[in-house]
């Protein structure tokens, strides 16, 4: 069911697509119906461009005939339309499920409007059920585990830090060429203060605290879609 409520999020976002923009093409499943989506209105003869923020939705795009730009060539991009793990009233979020959080930032940030597209199980009172993913450095990765560990304490935050496993069996490394540890807090209480306290540590690159970067959600669900535009 999920699926089908994803795809209705991503087809409601579509609306907000208008010729000539410069997209920024967002990572996972849903987002995955919203290229699908896209490529179609491409095919009818949709004008647009679109910056990709992961190997995967590349490959995707250019599967589907979506055109791509960079963030170098094409660096202020209209509109971001990309999936969350988890988000809040405030439309703060959680990212990085699929491991393209650092590129999915960046292409969020350098975009003057971003729609977050979702099933509504996804819209949580409180962030942190979905373990936080915290893209590190791998050199240096068993001093930076320490360095976020004593973050959570002082915030008083407990729960496992994992390092994320390929299916290989070896450390999942993400398009950036960096580990993902996901911290399994079960509740985050401030997720601003976890967010600045998190950036302070060197050996992380990014974290999926997406904190002031969503305009509005679009959440499929059984009454269908609904829009979900943050509260002061
Ligand atoms: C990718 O790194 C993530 O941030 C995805 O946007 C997020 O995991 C949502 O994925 P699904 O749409 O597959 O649930």
């Amino acid at each position: 069911m999920s699926d089908t409520y994803k795809k209705m999020a991503a087809e409601a976002a579509l609306n907000h697509v208008k010729p000539g923009m410069r997209l920024g093409i967002g990572t996972g499943s849903t987002a995955e119906f919203f290229v699908r989506a896209l490529a179609a209105k491409v095919a009818g003869g949709l004008a647009v461009i679109g910056v990709p923020t992961s190997e995967r939705t590349a490959a995707l795009c250019r599967e589907l005939g979506v055109p791509l730009t960079t963030l170098d060539e094409t660096p202020e991009l209209d509109l971001t339309i990309d999936g969350a793990d988890e988000l809040d009233g405030q439309l703060r979020l959680i990212k990085g499920g699929g491991g393209a959080l650092l590129r999915e930032k960046i292409v969020a940030n350098a975009s003057a409007r971003m729609i977050v597209i979702a099933d509504d199980g996804k819209h949580v009172d409180t962030l942190g059920a979905f373990p936080l993913p915290i893209e590190v450095m791998p050199f240096g990765l068993a001093a930076t585990r320490i360095a976020i560990g004593r973050v959570a304490d002082e915030l008083g935050l407990a729960g496992e830090l994992r390092l994320r496993m390929a299916s290989d069996g070896a450390p999942f490394v993400t398009d950036g060429g960096h580990y993902i540890v996901d911290g399994d807090w079960k509740s985050l209480s401030d997720p601003d203060a976890l967010a600045s306290r998190l950036a302070g540590i060197p050996g992380v690159v990014e974290h999926g605290l997406f904190i002031g970067l969503a305009d509005m959600a679009y959440l499929g669900g059984a009454d269908g879609v609904t829009v979900v535009e943050p509260s002061a």
